[in-house]
């Protein structure tokens, strides 16, 4: 197959992401340990070995059929080279190969470009509005250390490339990848895969750096998207901002064809399946059990980011409560909010607001011995999520727009048994595939979740069933091994093809 080169070992795949599934945390002047990122692409890629921690071994996994190495950010600033040195030995043993970035880079690319920029206007928030002009003062600059951080990511990529290996770009981080890659070695098989939803081309035309970007990505042989839209989005921004001609395959520019299509990302369901059968798993149901019986459970897990609807979650549960006061004392709302991107403002602004209306709902609807609400700023074990996942009624996921969110689908393979609800965003891209499942509702119409909130409470057995079986025979087909193998023989196929093309 073209998953085997001619020696029939496998093939090699680097995967090239901002952040590697592994992140360096300093303890001392010259110490680190290592502990598991949180995110959509670490989730779908993390193999069963990974709950351990510091002696996971392979963290790619989730691509076993390949030789594969993850190249990424370390996640820590390591300015001296006896540093470097020990962390790249120590990630080498789980294949991962660190990208090392300046503080100052990692503030004006990560914090600043990605962050601040492209992550909100992806998905539709716009570019900043405070203080415009500043804005539009740093702007270059933050651009500038995003291009050059992208040139660090290619030049470690080309240091560890050997002919005939397939190179996976994934993320907004990493849009000018395509570009430097090609320029240093135009025999390079490069995919880039979006994680975010791509926004309409009439949002992305507001982006100053709009053109650039969109050639860089062109340069890639395979260009993926979690949905459908999102593929027709960029390829409407090709031909409306670049005047490029969309083909039902993709983009073209002068005869030369850039593959464009949808490959939804899953997760590896068995992972979760089997967790559930562990005593350790066990035991944290049955506390979970003792300590909400009585109550039926609702569940949130986000990362505590502006695109994940808290807010607007946790304002129509009070609404909820407010009209259906014989509900207040027997349910409960767990929302698992893991902080993430502290040193950008608008994080930091969204955190008081998401306490200051916790504090008011608990005020309002708590009482002596029990409050309806608990809020928890922190990330769960592998183990505790599973249990929580399994004990849970009625989880709720409420982003106000999400490239995938694996979320939906991690709830869905932890309930077998209980056979739960999910409320679901019409915004995540989940929503195109856990639909008929899900009770959908738009997360900016509060009376909306909050009547939802009812319903899914009172759903009868039988509806339970009948949607979660749906839900769960995708969650189970559609998995991230899959998804990762679709990618990448497409990418050598659109090779191939291209090959015959220049040869005819
Ligand atoms: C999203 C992005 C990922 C990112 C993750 C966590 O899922 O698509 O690329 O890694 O969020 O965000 P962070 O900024 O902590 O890497």
């Amino acid at each position: 197959t073209n998953r085997q080169d001619e020696r029939g070992s496998k093939q090699r795949l680097l995967v090239v992401a901002n952040r590697l599934p592994v992140s360096a945390v300093r303890d001392g002047v010259e110490s680190y340990h290592l502990e598991i990122s949180v995110g959509g692409l670490v989730s779908a890629l993390l193999g069963k070995k990974n709950e351990g921690c510091m002696k996971l071994v392979v963290s790619v996994e989730g691509v076993k059929e390949f030789d594969a190495r993850w190249i990424g950010w370390a996640g820590v600033n390591v300015p001296d080279d006896v540093g470097r040195r020990a962390l790249t030995k120590a990630l080498a043993e789980m294949r991962c190969i660190p990208v090392f970035l300046d503080e100052e880079i990692v503030n004006q690319y990560y914090n600043g470009y990605c962050n601040n920029i492209l992550w909100p206007l992806f998905h539709y928030l716009g570019l900043p509005q405070e203080d415009r002009l500043a804005t539009t003062r740093t702007f270059q600059s933050q651009f500038d250390a995003y291009k050059k951080a992208n040139q660090i990511f290619a030049d470690v990529v080309n240091m560890h490339y050997e002919e005939g290996d397939v190179v996976w770009c994934h993320d907004y981080h990493l849009m000018f990848l395509p570009k430097c890659l090609k320029e240093r070695n135009d025999k390079m098989k490069v995919g880039w895969f979006l994680h975010t939803p791509f926004p309409s081309s009439e949002i992305h035309r507001t982006l100053p750096s709009r053109s650039e970007l969109l050639r860089s990505v062109l340069e890639a042989d395979l260009v993926g998207f979690h949905t459908y839209d999102y593929a027709r989005h960029f390829v409407s921004a090709c031909t409306r901002i670049l005047g490029l001609e969309g083909t039902p395959d993709g983009v073209e520019d002068r005869g030369k064809l850039t593959r464009v299509a949808a490959f939804p990302i899953g997760i590896d369901s068995e992972r979760f399946i089997q967790a559930l059968e562990l005593p350790e798993v066990q035991a944290h149901m049955k506390e979970l059990k003792e300590r909400f019986a009585g109550r039926k459970v609702m569940l949130g897990v986000d990362r505590l980011d502006m695109i994940k609807g808290i807010p607007q979650k946790i304002l129509a549960f009070e609404k909820f409560l407010e009209e259906n006061s014989h509900w207040r004392d027997k349910v409960v709302l767990l929302q698992i909010a893991v902080p993430t991107r502290k040193d950008v403002p608008d994080y930091q602004r969204l955190a008081s607001q998401v306490h200051e209306i916790v504090g008011r709902i608990n005020g309002r609807f708590g009482t002596l011995t029990a409050v309806p609400l608990h809020h928890l700023d922190r990330s769960l074990d592998f183990h505790e999520l599973c249990a929580l996942y399994a004990v849970t009624d009625v989880a709720l996921v409420t982003s106000l727009r999400d490239g995938m969110n694996l979320v939906s689908y991690e709830f869905v393979a932890c309930q077998a048994s209980k056979k739960g609800v999910l409320i679901l965003s019409e915004f995540a891209g989940a929503a195109q595939s856990l639909g008929a499942g899900a009770i959908l509702v738009n997360p900016w119409n509060i009376t909306e979740v909050a009547a939802s909130i009812g319903y899914a409470l009172d759903m009868p057995a039988d509806e339970r069933e009948k949607r979660h079986q749906f839900n769960f025979r995708h969650v189970k087909t559609h998995t991230s091994q899959e998804w990762a193998a679709t990618f990448v023989s497409e990418l050598n196929d659109t090779i191939v093809e291209a090959q015959l093309r220049t040869r005819q």
